[in-house]
């Protein structure tokens, strides 16, 4: 018996269904732990975002964000898919030019963005480095003439707005340390509007992730919008409204806006403003697209009644319920007619937060049962690490035609130490 192999996200199908990939052969194969991904998926997901905002009769475009999951091969399915990047460092930046993105297709976010960083940057130049603070405006501006170019900027404000999500992934108050307070940005702009080093372009805003229902972003984009129009009437010549990513998936349970309801609501926003609205969406894209395939390794009672349940995966592989308490469904790979028991379903690692799930039913998982962690597929692969010296999973891409490539191999223990000296 398979628990279930229809995913609860209904509104943004299609999802990973197990029965649709091989998953016994890969981890036959390939081993486990290992992120299995579907290109199909997420080509679907990626169709079904830009004919939602082609549908709105408005200027658009679609920064995929490379934070969410920036396996070089998913990088280059994005592109493939004639949607553009949002960088986050300038390793993402120089990991989607080898994807084969243009410097113009690529965005710059980040909190805090080094002098080196800020120099290659301007250097490339980008299509725009969303700028975080005045400091930042003027230093991009001092490398901008030292360069002797002009950079197209856009400006992160922080609307405080709250995302209603988990205060981890809240990134829109004003007690976060994103953007400048929304109400500073009139009079920081304008002491900049001459700046020879910067074209000033655009507004940035992104009030948190995993959001579930449409009201913080539309409140947000609101507030960035009347900014926008304000400025403009000053005669700042703005081109974009970045409205930074943030839609949620499904899970556990409930729903999440659809792209329709999405695109059309945020369009709703942006119409008057007459400029050309970004989204930068990650989670939605690939989250959905992946499982984190796993064995189990060890079955043992439980003081409480039930059983822990060991995976060869843990926190370094997925850390996101460790570091968020985040849920991911678990499912049993292969039928099984066995009786459902209540499991503490554990990673090896060295910590008691490694933990992906208490308590869950399973049909009475024994050692060498294949397990799949679902919707892993974004803020997986991309937060694993090698704490207790493990290496760092696979990630292998499936085709719609059921074979699979590897995009990143399974580390060794020589690669792990190839940095480190006696
Ligand atoms: C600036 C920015 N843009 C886009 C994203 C992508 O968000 P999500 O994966 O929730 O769509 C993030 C993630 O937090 C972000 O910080």
């Amino acid at each position: 018996m398979i628990l279930a192999v229809a995913a609860p996200d209904t509104t943004h199908a299609p999802v990973f269904a197990l029965h649709e990939v091989p998953l016994p052969a890969i981890a036959a194969a390939e081993g486990t732990p290992c992120y299995v991904y579907s290109a199909p998926v997420v080509q679907a997901r990626l169709a079904g975002l830009q004919q939602a905002f082609a549908a709105c009769g408005h200027p658009w475009a679609l920064h995929y964000a490379l934070k969410a999951n920036s396996s070089l091969g998913i990088a280059r399915l994005v592109r493939e898919a004639g949607v553009d990047a949002d960088a986050n460092s300038i390793g993402e930046i120089h990991l989607a030019l080898r994807a084969g993105f243009r410097p113009d297709q690529v965005v710059f976010t980040g909190v805090g963005k080094s002098p080196a960083e800020l120099t290659d940057a301007v250097g490339l130049d980008l299509k725009a480095i969303n700028a975080e603070s005045a400091g930042e405006l003027d230093r991009i501006d001092a490398i901008a003439r030292t360069q002797g170019r002009r950079t197209r900027v856009a400006l992160r404000v922080n609307p405080d707005v709250d995302a209603q999500t988990h205060a981890h992934i809240t990134t829109g108050l004003k007690s976060s340390k994103f953007g400048v307070p929304i109400d500073d940005a009139p009079g920081l702009l304008r002491a900049r509007k001459d700046a020879a080093g910067l074209e000033i372009i655009g507004l940035h805003v992104h009030v948190g992730s995993q959001i579930t229902t449409l009201g913080p972003l539309c409140a947000a984009a609101r507030k960035v919008a009347d900014l926008a129009v304000a400025l403009r009437a000053e005669g700042f010549p703005l081109s974009h409204l970045d409205l930074g990513g943030g839609l949620g998936i499904v899970y556990e349970g409930g729903d999440v806006p659809t792209y329709e309801a999405f695109a059309q609501a945020l369009v709703d926003v942006a119409r008057p403003t007459g400029l050309t609205l970004i989204v930068e969406p990650g989670r939605t894209v690939v989250g959905p697209a992946g499982v984190l395939l796993a064995r189990v390794i060890d079955v043992k009672p439980h003081a409480g009644g039930g059983r822990f349940v060991v995976l060869d995966a843990g926190m370094t592989e997925l850390m996101r319920p460790a570091l968020y308490g985040a849920f991911h469904r678990i499912l049993p790979v292969e039928p099984s007619d066995r009786p459902l028991v209540s499991c503490d379903v554990v990673g090896p690692v060295c910590e008691s937060s490694d933990s992906f799930g208490r308590p869950r039913e399973l049909p009475d998982p024994q050692v060498g049962d294949l397990m799949a962690i679902m919707d892993a597929g974004a803020y997986g692969a991309v937060m694993s690490n090698t704490y207790n010296r493990r290496p760092l999973p696979p990630e292998l891409l499936v085709q719609a035609d059921g074979s699979w490539r590897t995009l990143r191999r399974r580390q060794t223990i020589d690669d792990m130490l190839a940095l480190e000296q006696a």
